[in-house]
């Protein structure tokens, strides 16, 4: 067996999967988030530590595995989240999280001090959720913090090191602080010396499925395993949701709708300047990219809509008939900026819309609509990434957009491509389990771990006719947003 760890932000979930790819047991435990100030968001550290050494002890006790088949465990984490650590490993202040928004000024001063700089090496925008902002925040607020660090870690680094006793961070997650040279894969001392960052800060690099040590005999007997368990670094949620929906290769891109939608395409070369329009990140994979667009609020504008206008209902109810209603939700359009966006638009103010309301519309009218905006909002990105030059035929689907069959049809329809749903899927944690898998040798490339791992169900091709209807209401979704941004 491999285990696979995803540190997410409400839980930690544990995977135990065997060498033909089942998942056998899963076991999760929640965490708090704290939220001390407006727009601030932390977590403790320790949290995260003592509760996955609880899930694997609890993933141990469920399946009755023995522990000498556990061969190897990795991990996946919530992105850019800042702990910052004393000399003998000892957590300075809580971990500032990804969804943290104090960092707006310090944006703007990397902005404005590295200028076009900061796009060539770091290949992404300042955005308040990005680690080198919460730094240049504590070196402000708390010099008296910054100044006790000996290293800062991201939230998964953290765990690995009480888990193993060694520090390391892979290049799929330091793509995610702004300290990172994407395309050379090494910290930058452009940047890190710009804010007089010691590059000292900044831990050992290393590839996403190196191994980084093995368990220590007292964590190994806490969760009931043995010390000589493999340990690999592991990587960014948004690469492990890739690796484990198959996005290895050339062309593989995936759409995951949840609480936020990501549109997520693999990249073999390191030349590609997305000019801050998308994100571009390492992948967990040796010398591979990604590039990523983001929603901000995908899955949640549909759960807002039902909160609000339809609280007695189960999704499965309020999405009930929306196939009977034809493309374009007879005029209705959403915009799903209800807690601004990101992606093609880095914009926190910016609010949703409903428009063209009818008097003959009903509630499943609104329902459509709102699939239909989130789709229209990811299909932003993909034409991001179309514009570049790149061919996308095909898109796996994951998420809870890829329960739904309407919506599927729909992806198709709007996104213009094949929508690969998969027979099962385990999000973020099947790619730590994957990596650990590649890690141990079971098989010469994540690639051929993949096709004996994930295999597609289902196949929703697009309809030519909904495709051109679609084409038409997409440049009027396009333009809402010019046309609603003085409203706030
Ligand atoms: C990515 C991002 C989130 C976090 C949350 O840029 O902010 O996807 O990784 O888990």
């Amino acid at each position: 067996y491999v285990i696979g760890i995803d540190i997410g932000t409400s839980a930690v979930k544990s995977v135990l999967v065997s060498e033909e790819g089942q998942v056998v047991c899963e076991h999760a435990e929640s965490y708090p988030l704290h939220r001390p100030n407006p727009g601030w968001s932390e977590q403790h550290p320790e949290d995260w530590a003592e509760r996955t050494i609880v899930s694997l002890r609890k993933l141990m006790e469920k399946s009755q595995a023995d522990p000498s088949d556990v061969e190897g465990i990795s991990f996946s984490g919530q992105m850019h989240g800042l702990v910052l650590v004393d000399a003998e490993g000892k957590v300075l202040r809580p971990a500032i999280l990804w969804n943290d928004t104090r960092t707006t000024p310090q944006c703007r001063q990397i902005e404005q001090k590295l200028g076009g700089k900061l796009l060539d090496i770091a290949r992404n925008r300042a955005l308040e959720g990005f680690t080198l902002p919460k730094i240049l925040w504590v070196q402000e607020h708390e010099p008296e913090i910054l100044s006790q660090a000996s290293l800062f870690l991201l939230p998964k680094d953290y765990v690995r090191y009480r888990l193993t006793g060694d520090f390391a961070m892979d290049y799929s997650d330091a793509a995610g602080t702004l300290l990172l040279d994407v395309a050379e894969k090494a910290w930058s001392a452009d940047i890190a010396g710009a804010f007089d960052l010691p590059l000292s800060l900044c831990p050992k690099l290393v590839e996403s499925s190196d191994l980084t040590g093995t368990l220590l005999p007292e964590v190994a007997e806490a969760a009931g395993l043995l010390p000589a368990t493999k340990v690999f670094a592991g990587g960014a949620d948004n690469a492990c949701g890739a690796i484990g929906a198959g996005i290895l290769g050339e062309g593989k891109t995936m759409c995951s709708i949840g609480t936020s939608g990501v549109v997520l395409s693999y990249e073999s070369r390191k030349d590609v300047n997305p000019q801050g329009k998308m994100h571009f990140f390492n992948h967990g994979e040796e010398n591979a990219f990604y590039v990523m667009g983001v929603t901000l609020a995908a899955g949640h504008s549909l759960s807002w809509f039902k909160q609000t206008f339809a609280k007695e209902s189960s999704f499965d109810e309020l999405l009930k008939g929306i196939e009977d209603i034809p493309a374009g939700s007879g005029g209705l359009l959403f915009t799903p900026y209800i807690s601004g966006e990101r992606t093609p638009h880095p914009d926190a103010d910016i609010r949703g819309s409903f428009i063209g309301m009818d008097s003959g519309h009903a509630l499943k009218h609104f329902a459509r609509a709102v699939l239909e905006g989130i789709t229209f909002s990811l299909r932003e990105s993909i034409g991001i990434i179309r514009g570049s030059g790149k061919e996308i035929t095909e898109v796996t689907a994951i998420g809870g957009g890829a329960q739904n069959e309407t919506w599927l049809q729909m992806q198709a329809d709007i996104l213009n491509a094949d929508i690969l749903k998969l027979e099962s899927e385990q999000g973020p944690a099947m790619g730590a389990a994957m990596l650990a898998a590649y890690g141990c040798g079971w098989f010469p490339s994540l690639e051929a771990c993949a096709k004996k791992f994930i295999r597609p169900a289902e196949v929703f091709s697009p309809n030519p006719e909904q495709v051109k209807q679609y084409d038409g209401l997409f440049a009027v979704y396009q333009d809402v947003y010019g046309q609603t941004k003085e409203l706030n």
